[in-house]
């Protein structure tokens, strides 16, 4: 709701990076993502609006090899494309060393002013915009619920919360180094992480999920992405149904967009003969 493409939690994370590229007349951001990313789509489409360009290190030395090709096969790089990104495509050694990767050393040396945001956009100033998700309206509310991919979106709620809030962290990953970070981090401990809806793992989705996805898109309206808000939803439904929530808990569970990513796992899904999501 916020805007069609730097939709959700993306809108909120490239506020001040973007307000601070500007003011440093920083004019081509540059950032991390994997092929279906929408820290990618989101980012490609900020610098349009804001008049920047855009360079996205893409996971995957492949996919470089027939841009034409690869564009015709992902509706996410397509899209950043067509918003005027243009790719740096990297092994996935290279792309796990980030910044300290040669090639990537190169590049940023070949640009004449660039700014580098960090992989799922989060660095201090996506965490200060992730901050004003939460407004005056939901102190209502006293248990916060949201996905977990970087942890950023997180760390902005867990700063924001009142005294009498309880905020719910669902990893889409398996393995979640988080929490060590958010424990030095945090200033409260009124946060938790909840483990147990990855779906095994970043990406993986089950027959069971895409199900849970079409029922609550035709009871509510509301379209869920298949990476991040789905498995949200799920978990929070689950721990309902379980009793995990004391009666009368007012619970709010955070929509952080992603739905670029539908058209991408769609056609994974249609390939593999499963189900798809509904749009
Ligand atoms: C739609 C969506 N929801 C949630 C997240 C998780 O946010 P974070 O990386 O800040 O934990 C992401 C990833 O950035 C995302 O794209």
């Amino acid at each position: 709701m916020l805007h069609p493409f730097i939709s959700g939690n993306k809108f909120r994370k490239l506020k001040y990076n973007i307000a601070f590229a500007k003011a440093q007349q920083l004019e081509t951001l540059v950032t991390f993502g994997g092929a279906y990313s929408n820290h990618i789509a989101a980012t490609a489409a900020a610098a349009k609006v804001n008049g920047l360009q855009a360079v996205g290190i893409i996971r995957g030395e492949e996919l470089g090899n027939d841009l034409e090709q690869t564009l015709s096969e992902n509706p996410t790089l397509h899209f950043a494309h067509d918003q005027g990104m243009k790719f740096h495509f990297v092994t996935r050694s290279a792309y796990r060393e980030k910044e300290e990767a040669a090639t990537v050393k190169a590049l940023l040396e070949s640009l004449p002013s660039p700014y580098l945001i960090p992989e799922g956009g989060s660095n201090e100033l996506a965490v200060k915009g992730c901050t004003e998700i939460l407004t005056p309206a939901d102190a209502q509310y006293n248990f916060v619920c949201c996905s977990v991919g970087t942890g950023g979106t997180l760390k902005g709620l867990i700063a924001a919360a009142d005294a009498h809030q309880h905020i719910l962290g669902f990893p889409a990953l398996k393995s979640s180094y988080i929490k060590d970070e958010l424990k030095d981090w945090a200033t409260h401990n009124r946060w938790s992480l909840i483990n147990d809806y990855h779906f095994g793992g970043y990406a993986k989705v089950s027959k069971e999920l895409i199900t849970f996805m079409n029922t609550f898109f035709a009871d509510t309206g509301i379209l869920l992405d298949p990476i991040y808000t789905a498995k949200l939803m799920y978990g929070v439904y689950d721990l309902i149904e379980k009793g995990y929530f004391p009666e009368n808990s007012r619970i709010l569970a955070i929509h952080t967009g992603g739905l670029q990513g539908i058209a991408g796992m769609n056609m994974k899904l249609a390939k593999k003969g499963l189900p798809i999501i509904h749009t």
